[in-house]
């Protein structure tokens, strides 16, 4: 838990500035989000690791509730009205069943090990015709291997990703205690866990260096982007 907490304390600002700065591939992960999310009047939500509620800002909170190990991101969000039902990781809260209609991710099970045991946790506490969400980088996408590559360099500045970087890419710190996933990985694992209905979004379809320089639109699918929405419907 404690070591959950490092990962984001202290980068709350600099999370928001980093979006803020990028604001064209914010605002293509923002598309994603609102098309994965989609009308979300008069339901219940869970945002699992709402971080500063940045994206939530941008919908009517007034239905979600938050899950957010660091207390600095989890302040911002709860200023920007995500009600935070507990400071913690997802592994050590308990849900009740059948409460939510949607319970989303938005990046934060590039930080979860163990993701069966969190997402069997979470399709119990869905309601019938309920949605799980999970908008990550995939580990197999340009992005994801520009994160690992960091990680495993311990620096972005390296002479083997000279002139094949983005302006101001993603805090190094943050790629590096990323524990990133493959799309097909948490497909498996959810059908594992009898889910069988999915539809698949993306966006950042461009290289990273070249994906501040317009929004994109979110396409179906999963093979291409940088960012990549998986709903699965509960039945
Ligand atoms: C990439 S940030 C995304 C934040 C926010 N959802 C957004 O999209 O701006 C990942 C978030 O997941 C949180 N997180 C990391 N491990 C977690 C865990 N085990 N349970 C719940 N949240 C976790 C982090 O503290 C961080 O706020």
């Amino acid at each position: 838990m404690s070591e959950t907490r490092q990962k984001f304390d202290g980068y709350a600002q600099k999370y928001d500035e980093w979006f803020m700065t990028n604001e064209h591939l914010f605002t293509s992960e923002l598309r994603l989000f609102l098309k994965a999310l989609g009308d979300i009047k008069g339901k219940k939500l869970l945002s699992v690791g709402c971080g500063s509620g940045l994206f939530e800002s941008y919908i009517d909170c007034s239905g979600v509730d938050g899950i957010e190990p660091s207390r600095d991101m989890g302040a911002i969000a709860e200023k920007r009205g995500v009600k935070i039902i507990k400071y913690g990781v997802i592994e050590d809260v308990e849900l009740p069943d059948n409460e939510y209609d949607i319970i989303y991710f938005n990046g934060s099970s590039s930080y979860i090990e163990d993701l069966s045991s969190v997402y069997e946790k979470c399709l119990k506490a869905l309601k019938k015709g309920g949605k799980l969400i999970l908008l990550d980088v995939p580990k197999e996408s340009a992005f994801g291997f520009m994160y690992l590559l960091g990680k495993a360099l311990g620096t972005y500045d390296h002479e083997y990703l000279d002139g094949a970087m983005p302006g101001l890419p993603y805090p190094l710190p943050l790629a590096s205690s990323g524990i990133w996933h493959s799309t097909e990985e948490k497909i498996n694992v959810l059908k594992n866990l009898g889910v069988s209905e999915f539809n698949f979004y993306q966006t950042l379809i461009k290289n990273p260096m070249y994906t501040n320089e317009e929004p994109e639109d979110v396409s179906e699918g999963y093979k291409s982007g940088g960012y990549v929405a998986i709903v699965a419907a509960v039945n």
